[in-house]
């Protein structure tokens, strides 16, 4: 069940950073009484001037509100700060916002069990500082369902268009930060590869970037088409074979060669490609690489 007092919800935020900063001001900005700390108490400046409360130390913050968020440079942080808090957690919510493995993030879960913490939830953002409070921003969470939903509503000041629970297991948000992040590393990396090939011809990034985009669209229905197969376990070729990709691998290897540019992204596509087929997939569709990618590397 949601909050009905949510809009006046109290919230602690430990960690002013970058990304905390904007957190906080989240917060403010929706009327939620904030209380911050920092290890570097200056960054709290415009926090506090906006109406947020600096505590002296991260005892007192943690003890300011029933809900505290952290969000710090990693997990060695968030023990320095909060492990010598003995009884100060027990019986609040602590939502780590702080990036970190999936098995991290499941150790801290046992760790907040320890230390009698009401609910861990724990959290991925997938978002920049100046998307936060936008629409722009997701943020995944984790962790006990009721906890969540008594603080979605506090918890939509951040990510008012995606504030998305993802179930009980702790580790889940981390595990799709890394799935997420992977594919925006994977596209860019690509772009470039495509902007070094079209540079040797004259073309300047920003005329590829159209046709860039489009491919990037029709990219997502193919891969809409292979989640279905992927899960059904059958990937029939309904558009093209594996084997047909690997010629096409062929080219962007050899002309990444000819033209003396990087050529290790085409090399691992291609080498992906080649185990694809040296496991009898050949003739299946694209999705059953899958099986590739679900092997430890060779
Ligand atoms: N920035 C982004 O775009 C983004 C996006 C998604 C997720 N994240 C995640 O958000 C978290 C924070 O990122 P950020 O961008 O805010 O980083 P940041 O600007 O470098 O801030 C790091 C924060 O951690 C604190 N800190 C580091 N070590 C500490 C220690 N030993 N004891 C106490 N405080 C310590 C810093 O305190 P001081 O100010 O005193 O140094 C500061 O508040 C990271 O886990 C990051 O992966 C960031």
């Amino acid at each position: 069940m949601s909050n009905p007092n949510a809009a006046q919800a109290p919230v602690t935020v430990i960690g002013l950073g970058l990304m905390g900063q904007a957190l906080a001001a989240a917060f403010l900005k929706n009327g939620h009484p904030t209380t911050v700390w920092n290890r570097s108490s200056t960054k709290a400046g415009e926090l506090v001037a906006n109406g947020a409360v600096l505590a002296p130390s991260v005892k007192d913050a943690v003890e300011t509100s029933p809900l505290v968020v952290i969000c710090v440079s990693d997990y060695d942080a968030v023990h320095e700060l909060l492990d010598p808090l003995e009884g100060s957690l027990a019986g609040r919510t602590l939502i780590n916002m702080t990036s970190a493995s999936s098995s991290q993030a499941r150790g801290m879960s046992k760790w907040a069990v320890e230390r009698e913490v009401a609910a861990y939830i724990d959290s991925a953002i997938m978002a920049i500082p100046p998307a936060i409070a936008t629409d722009e921003a997701m943020l995944l969470y984790c962790g006990p369902k009721s906890a969540f939903a008594e603080h979605e509503q506090t918890l939509k000041a951040i990510a008012p268009a995606a504030t998305m629970y993802l179930g009980e297991d702790p580790g889940l948000a981390s595990l799709y930060d890394v799935s997420l992040l992977t594919i925006m590393w994977g596209i860019e990396n690509s772009f470039l590869q495509g902007v070094a090939l079209l540079g040797t011809a004259g073309v300047k990034a920003t005329e590829y970037l159209p046709m860039a985009n489009s491919l990037i669209a029709m990219t997502t229905d193919f891969i809409s088409a292979y989640a279905a197969q992927i899960d059904a376990g059958d990937w029939p070729a309904e558009d093209s074979t594996i084997a047909t990709h690997v010629d096409a691998m062929d080219h962007l290897l050899d002309e990444s060669k000819e033209l003396g540019i990087n050529t290790e992204l085409p090399e691992l596509i291609k080498a992906f490609g080649r185990r694809a087929i040296a496991a009898g997939h050949g003739n299946a569709s694209y999705a059953a690489m899958v099986e590739v990618f679900r092997k430890p590397s060779a």
